[in-house]
């Protein structure tokens, strides 16, 4: 086997097994899950990612909703229409597209989408969920990184994991998911001295600070599990290019396993939204997930 996590090939089994299921939901209990995306503003990025997620959203056979609203639009209308989707039975997961502009109060907003709808796992009570074992939505880019972990090593019992980055959308929640799963857990950051051999401790190294390429293979234990969460647009020799937070080339050679910028964790995070909603969908329809 590759040593390489093909989370491309990964996230498509995943979207084939939740179209299967919105399938049974559907033929079953009548019942199309429904996704509200809102986007504020014109970020060309956000643009990029909301179109996929709508795709995906359909391509899966559920029902996709999506507001764009102009970026002067006052907080108390983006809280008003949120107050609309919590009372629409047609949509069971919402998501506000972030970074918001800044005269917009982000937690406000997130707090704001009712727990039962929230589908990126923000929201405090889901937030509080996570980190006292109760069965909450998780955020999706640390649990597109768990299950490629889990479905590569088998149990994390045990393991030494270390974390790079302290963020709430994936640094905090990543660490919770790793403990949960009976890993000895090291949150790295900025701060943190000797931050070379706090890696090299590791036997599963999860990289989300958000700098190009800054973890060398020298960094990396020999035969480490290695999930690079940085998506960093540089320019190379005149060319644009999409690299992660490791140094790809030093250090697939060192892991026992990586996930490759593109094409490893990025493609998951979609998929994950589509699972969170299905996860929703049922919760408030009080009926089991069904199987794929
Ligand atoms: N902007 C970039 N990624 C995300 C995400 O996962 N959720 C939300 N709400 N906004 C984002």
């Amino acid at each position: 086997m590759s040593n390489i996590i093909d989370g491309k090939a990964f996230a498509e089994g995943l979207r084939a097994d939740i179209a299967s299921r919105v399938g049974k939901l559907k033929a079953e209990h009548n019942l199309t899950p429904g996704l509200a995306v809102v986007l504020v503003g014109e970020d060309p990025a956000s643009e990029v990612y909301v179109r996929n997620k709508a795709r995906q959203t359909v391509e899966v056979g559920m029902a996709s909703v999506e507001h764009k609203l102009d970026a002067q639009t006052p907080e108390s209308d983006l809280l008003a229409l949120i107050d609309t989707l919590n009372k629409d039975d047609a949509i069971h997961g919402i998501l506000v597209q972030l970074p918001l502009p800044k005269h917009i109060d982000e937690s406000k907003v997130l707090d704001s989408i009712h727990y039962e709808k929230d589908v990126d796992g923000f929201h405090l009570t889901n937030v509080g969920l996570l980190s006292t074992g109760g069965d909450g939505v998780v955020p999706c880019t640390p649990l597109g990184s768990i299950m490629m972990l889990k479905d590569r090593l088998g149990s994390l019992s045990g393991k030494n994991a270390v974390v790079v980055g302290r963020s709430n959308i994936v640094g905090k929640p990543m660490a919770a998911l790793l403990l949960a799963e009976s890993c000895t857990v090291t949150i790295a950051h900025s701060r943190t001295q000797n931050l070379d051999e706090v890696c090299r401790s590791a036997d599963i190294l999860v990289a989300a600070v958000g700098r190009p390429e800054m973890i060398p293979g020298d960094w990396i234990k020999p035969g480490a599990a290695v999930i690079d969460v940085g998506i960093n647009r540089i320019e190379r020799d005149g060319k644009k290019k999409l690299v992660g937070d490791v140094d790809f080339a030093s250090a697939a050679p060192v892991a026992g396993a990586i996930t490759p910028v593109p094409g490893g964790v990025g493609p998951m995070t979609i998929a994950c939204l589509l699972h969170n909603t299905v996860q929703q969908a049922c919760r408030q329809h009080k009926i089991e997930m069904p199987a794929a």
